[in-house]
C-alpha cells in the first residue's frame, strides 16, 4: 500500500465465544487494523487477559477500542440482551463472528442421551438462535458480516464424532438458508468450515501428520474469506477436496467404514 493509500474504514467487531484459540487469532488480526472490538465470553479470566493482551498491543491509543462482556452462550434468554449491548458499545456491527464450541466423546453421548442433546444445544441450537437475532439485526442496520464456525464434521455423519456433526451440520444448513434469506438486504453471511485444528479443543487427538492446521493459519484463512465476502470458506482450502471426495462416497459403502 502506498503512503497515499486512505486508511481502511475502522471495523466495528464483536466476536462470540472470544477465548476460543481460532477468535483469539482472529481478533489478533482484527487489533492490528485497528478494529474497535466487543469480545463475548464465558470465562472471566481468560477473557480478561485476551483483552489485556490485545490493549497492549493495541497501545494507549487503541486501547479504549477493546470491550468484554462475560456471558455464558448456552442460555437462549440472555442472546437478545447481548447483541444490544455489543451494539451500544460498538455504534453499528460490521462482522459478527460466532466461536463458541465444544468437541464431546462420542462414546459418552451415546451412554448418556441428555448430555448429547446438551451439546446439540452447545454447538448447534445456541448458535443458530445467536445467528437468527445477529442476521435479523445487521439486516436492520443495512449492511454487515455475519461468520460462524461451523465444521467439515456437518458435511457428512461418522460414527466417530455424529453427535458433533450433527449440530455442526445444523449450523451449515441454517446458515445455507439465513444467506438465502437476507441476500437482498445486502448482508453477507459466511459459513467457516475448519478440517483439524490444534487448538485446546483437539488437545486430547494425539496430532500428526500433514492435515493439522494452527489457529492462527485458520484465522487468515477466516479474516479472507470476510474481506472477500466469501459464502463458505473450508480452512485451510484443501478441505473442500477431502470433503468432496467423503460426500461423494455412495452411503452402501460409507456405512462398512470406520471413519
Ligand atoms: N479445533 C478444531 O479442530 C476445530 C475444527 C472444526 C471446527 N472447530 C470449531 O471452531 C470453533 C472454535 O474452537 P477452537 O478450536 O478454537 O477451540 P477452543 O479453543 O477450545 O474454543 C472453544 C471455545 O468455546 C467456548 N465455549 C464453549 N461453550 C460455551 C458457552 N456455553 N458459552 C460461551 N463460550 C463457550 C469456550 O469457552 P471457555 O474458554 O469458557 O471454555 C472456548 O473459548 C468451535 O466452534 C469449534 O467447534 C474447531
Amino acid at each position: 500500500m502506498s503512503n497515499n493509500s486512505p486508511a481502511p474504514p475502522q471495523q466495528h467487531i464483536v466476536i462470540f465465544g472470544a477465548t476460543s484459540a481460532i477468535a483469539q487469532a482472529c481478533a489478533r488480526l482484527w487489533q492490528q487494523r485497528g478494529a474497535q472490538l466487543v469480545l463475548v465470553g464465558r470465562h472471566a479470566a481468560r477473557l480478561q487477559a485476551l483483552a489485556d493482551d490485545l490493549r497492549t498491543r493495541a497501545g494507549v491509543t487503541g486501547a479504549a477500542h477493546i470491550h468484554t462482556l462475560q456471558a455464558d452462550l448456552d442460555p437462549l434468554a440472555g442472546h437478545a440482551t447481548l447483541v444490544d449491548k455489543a451494539t451500544e458499545l460498538l455504534g453499528s456491527v460490521d462482522i459478527a463472528l460466532i466461536a463458541q464450541g465444544s468437541l464431546p466423546d462420542q462414546r459418552r453421548c451415546e451412554a448418556d442421551p441428555a448430555l448429547a442433546l446438551r451439546e446439540v444445544h452447545t454447538n448447534g441450537v445456541s448458535v443458530v438462535h445467536l445467528a437468527e437475532l445477529l442476521g435479523r439485526h445487521l439486516a436492520a442496520q443495512g449492511h454487515g458480516s455475519l461468520a460462524v464456525i461451523s465444521s467439515v464434521a456437518g458435511d457428512r455423519g461418522r460414527q466417530s464424532n455424529y453427535v458433533y456433526g450433527a449440530a455442526k451440520g445444523l449450523v451449515t444448513l441454517y446458515l445455507q438458508g439465513l444467506r438465502n434469506s437476507l441476500f437482498a438486504s445486502g448482508v453477507h453471511v459466511l459459513t467457516i468450515k475448519p478440517g483439524f485444528v490444534d487448538t485446546p479443543m483437539t488437545a486430547a487427538i494425539p496430532k500428526s501428520g500433514p492435515l493439522w492446521a494452527s489457529p492462527e493459519q485458520v484465522a487468515r484463512g477466516i479474516v479472507r474469506a470476510i474481506d472477500r465476502r466469501q459464502d463458505v470458506a473450508y480452512v485451510p482450502g484443501w478441505w473442500r477436496l477431502i470433503m468432496a471426495v467423503i460426500c461423494a462416497i455412495p452411503e452402501a459403502i460409507f456405512k462398512r467404514l470406520k471413519l
